[in-house]
């Protein structure tokens, strides 16, 4: 593979041009050094960030901006020195022990570029025969990590990465003789450093190196949601504003609202283009996918400058949002009322009076969610189109739908409850089920592949993976129901330092580490973090939740659970 490289001295002012750079790369380069608007300093690489001095580190301190909501939630944290986390500082009572071990194994996990910090690697695990790309940094896995990092005021770190994956996106990207999309962000990049040569390497991955060769549509929402909880935390708003990432935005959001044959306002992906990166049936227009574009969205709209080129992406971006809503809210939600009306649905029906749109026939209704559905709650499924509605529960794209409030205040109190009821079955005793239920014997064949990784209650398929708790944590909160989190965080606490910070857990409670799960999974490790910060401080809810914009209410009320 001809994998584009950027190479650069450490410490040195040598640069060599990729091999695919343009000339814009170069000016992209000088413009990211001024950005990063420090000396460059001749730092140690694999120096961690205790040695070094608070004020490289403290940048604008630990301000946290109104630009939509939580403004009144104001909390100055006080850095306290970075081996010393805010929130253990700020406790009155004694901190989990879990937490100092926690803090330790991320910074193990950190990434350099010519001695900056610019990331953490997906898992720092030397026990694991196969290293495969658990030594890069994944876009999407170091989310996590860089809200701890916000939540505990150092902000250099994911202004690097910003910059850095900012850089990357401005590659060329092939897939054998096929090019992709220009705003295409990578999964994931490696840093390799040349001790001889004091050069520092970067390789990135956009799909053309993955299993499957699925490209991450996942990764550009990502970036934009967090270059949004960057500027809300640190009230640095230049970084945003910055033309290069302007441009950034425009070119990530240009690739989703192009007009073509689409008759939904969801977005169509292949199979395995978000966290679940393996063929798993979620193709189409999967929910994972849905409420991060959504989310993604409402963030660049209140990044985007508007300015000549701005205005014309925030004009498309109001027009797909009321759609998007509508059709989400609207067909995505199952609960027992609306599931009561699918089975009763009338097929074949044409025009535009039709009640069954889809042309759902209701005997493809699984029995299992006749059982699984309480009569109190609900939850947005796992795809909508032609004939196959999927309904399974998906944790992550209902956590990002409360968090964006995708889901009305009705519907993400109907989670909550649902949540509640059916305890066991999504939350297990390992914090939380990827996906519910598991799919197994013929329909595993026929949907996997026979992927032998993705068997019943592993991995993606009804695995549980302990990086969701910080998204349910933060969910909780948002809706008022921080009991819930707790009970998650009690459970968790009881297994995750045990176990090794594992990747996933498997069976049906979670109660197994996963056949081949990574112990030291960096993405574990720090949403333990972020959850256990923000259920002591609520206020860094704000970095990565939005408010119910009032224009985009729902137009009809389906079911009782709507207004419970
Ligand atoms: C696995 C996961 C993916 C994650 C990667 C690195 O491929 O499916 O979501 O980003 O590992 O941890």
């Amino acid at each position: 593979m001809d994998a584009a490289v950027a190479t650069a001295t450490v410490g040195g002012d040598m640069r060599k041009a990729p091999s695919h750079a343009s000339i814009a790369e170069q000016d992209a380069f000088d413009d990211l050094s001024r950005l990063l608007d420090k000396p460059r300093l001749n730092i140690e690489r694999q120096r961690s960030f205790d040695d070094r001095s608070m004020s490289e580190f403290s940048i604008g301190g630990n301000i946290k901006v109104g630009m939509d909501g939580y403004d009144a939630v104001y909390s100055p944290g006080i850095i306290s020195g970075l081996d010393t986390p805010l929130s253990s500082a700020r406790n009155s009572f004694e901190p989990h022990p879990m937490i100092g071990e926690a803090w330790e194994a991320l910074r193990r996990s950190l990434v350099f570029f010519r001695g900056q910090p610019v990331g953490t690697i997906a898992a720092y695990d030397h026990a694991s025969e196969e290293v495969l790309n658990y030594d890069q940094v994944f876009v999407r896995d170091f989310v996590p990590s860089a809200l701890a990092f916000l939540m505990n005021g150092e902000h250099e770190i994911v202004k690097n990465f910003l910059l850095r994956t900012l850089l990357l996106q401005g590659w060329e990207k092939k897939v054998d003789r096929f090019k992709l999309g220009e705003g295409v962000m990578p999964a994931s990049f490696k840093v390799l450093h040349d001790p001889n040569r004091g050069i520092d390497t970067v390789v990135a991955d956009f799909g053309e190196s993955a299993i499957g060769r699925v490209a991450p549509v996942d990764s550009g929402f990502w970036w934009i949601i967090l270059l949004r909880a960057y500027t809300k935390s640190t009230g640095d708003i230049t970084l945003a504003e910055s033309a290069q990432c302007q441009k950034g935005m425009r070119l990530i959001l240009s690739l989703c609202l192009s007009e073509g044959f689409d008759t939904f306002p969801t977005l169509l992906c292949a199979d395995g283009c978000c966290m679940i990166d393996r063929r798993m049936g979620v193709y189409g227009y999967p929910i994972e996918i849905q409420a991060l574009f959504f989310m993604a969205l409402r963030c660049a709209l209140s990044l985007l400058k508007h300015d000549a080129e701005g205005k014309e992406v925030i004009e498309r971006i109001v027009t797909r949002l009321h759609a998007l809503s509508y059709h989400m809210r609207t067909y995505f939600w199952l609960d027992f009322q609306q599931l009561n009306d699918i089975y009763r649905f009338k097929t074949e029906e044409y025009s535009h009076t039709a009640v069954n749109k889809f042309n759902v026939i209701p005997d493809s209704i699984p029995d299992w969610v006749f059982d699984f559905m309480p009569s109190r709650g609900g939850y947005f499924i796992g795809n909508v189109s032609p004939a196959r509605m999927d309904f399974r529960w998906f944790a992550m794209g209902n956590c990002v739908a409360i968090l964006c409030s995708l889901a009305t205040p009705e519907q993400s109190t109907a989670i909550m409850d649902l949540l509640e009821e059916r305890w066991e079955e999504l939350i297990g005793e390992t914090p939380m089920k990827i996906c519910y239920p598991a799919i197994e014997s013929h329909e595993w064949r026929i949907v996997t592949g026979c992927d032998p990784k993705n068997t019943r209650w592993s991995y993606h398929n009804g695995g549980s993976w302990p990086v969701l708790l910080w998204l349910l944590t933060a969910a909780c909160i948002k809706v008022g129901r921080p009991q819930i989190a707790r009970r998650a965080m009690d459970l968790a606490e009881s297994r995750l330092l045990k176990d090794g910070w594992p990747e996933y857990y498997d069976g049906k409670l979670g109660r197994y580490v996963g056949k081949q799960a990574r112990k030291f999974q960096t993405w574990s490790i720090a949403g333990y973090l972020v959850a256990k910060m923000l259920l002591e401080d609520p206020s860094h809810l704000g970095m990565i939740s939005l408010e119910e914009d009032k224009l985009m209410k729902p137009l009809i009320k389906r079911s009782s659970s709507w207004t419970c």
